[in-house]
């Protein structure tokens, strides 16, 4: 393989550390911890093991972590007094509502309740709105985590042609505003896009955030192109009573011609903790009138 792998992993641990550096400062000024709540309604497996991993992270970096595990039966309004309760707590910086909520629960109600100042997630109108604009935002961890890649492997990214494949609230349509701010033309391809390979072809920067396993072949991938993999996507089993391989939305294994890649695993995965620990140390700066920490 000649294409460079990035490692999202040690840029994420080095990110952890660099906010935990700042943490200290926080706490001698304001007299107590940034402080993040993580709420869980029901039993997901994974979910349960991303809120489980966001809380260790939190404590690891000194902050304080609140969690909340609630039932899946949970009703959307009680949901939603929890949530203003979070809002009302002046030791709760960031709050974060791990989705998917059960079917019962409009995810738009309750994030339209979360305060703009404490949404770590970056999911609020208001947050979409200033990101959309350029105006100071919170922004949703997994894209700004994938810009900070592509800005440490190219530097400078004007004038580069940037495709974002996928269009969701969380991923591709955030992505696609970040490189706008960051001056590339860019591209939001989805599922009703023609000719797909052929615009994938001509971009500098792929980003790939469709949900489906190894979609983008190699073939789509211009060479020299720097490609970020955003899917988790697990195959079938190769035997019976085994898990099967987890695998990105991006044919890795065809890509050896781009510049550089990242893994699947170990490659954007790592950076939504890390950008979720900067978030709130950013809310925590901000709702305290601190300056925002350069560079951050
Ligand atoms: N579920 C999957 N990714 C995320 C995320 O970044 N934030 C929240 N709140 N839920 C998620």
């Amino acid at each position: 393989m000649t294409a460079e792998i990035i490692d999202g992993k040690a840029f994420a641990a080095k990110l952890r550390e660099r906010v935990a550096t700042h943490v200290p400062d926080f706490v001698a000024a304001v007299g107590r911890k940034p402080g993040l709540a993580v709420v869980l309604v029901g039993e997901d497996p994974a979910s349960q093991v991303y809120v489980g991993s966001k809380g260790k992270a939190t404590v690891a970096a000194g902050m304080e972590s609140f969690e909340h595990r609630l039932p899946d039966t949970t009703s959307e309004d009680d949901l939603i007094a929890l949530v203003e309760k979070l809002n009302a707590d002046d030791a709760v910086d960031g709050i974060l509502v791990q989705l998917p909520l059960p079917d019962h629960v409009d995810d738009k109600a309750v994030i339209a309740a979360i305060d703009p100042a404490k949404d770590v997630d970056g999911f609020h109108v208001v947050n979409a709105g200033r990101l959309a604009v350029g105006e100071d935002a919170l922004v949703p961890c997994t894209p700004l985590g994938c810009l900070m890649l592509l800005k440490d492997k190219l530097g400078d990214l004007s004038g580069l042609d940037a495709i974002v494949v996928g269009r969701s609230n969380i991923v591709g349509k955030p992505m696609a505003q970040l490189l706008l701010r960051e001056n590339c033309t860019v591209t939001l391809a989805h599922s009703r896009t023609r000719d797909l390979p052929d615009v994938v072809r001509r971009a500098d920067i792929v980003v790939a955030a469709v949900g489906r396993a190894e979609m983008v072949k190699g073939d789509w991938l211009k060479p020299g192109a720097v490609v970020i993999d955003v899917g988790i996507n697990r195959l079938p089993p190769a035997e019976e009573g085994k898990k099967g391989k987890l695998v990105g939305d991006v044919a890795f294994a065809e890509a050896d011609h781009v510049k550089a890649i990242t893994p699947v695993p170990g490659g954007v995965g790592p950076m939504t903790i890390a950008v979720l620990l900067r978030n709130t140390l950013v809310a925590a700066r901000a709702r305290a009138g601190l300056d925002p920490v350069a560079g951050l």
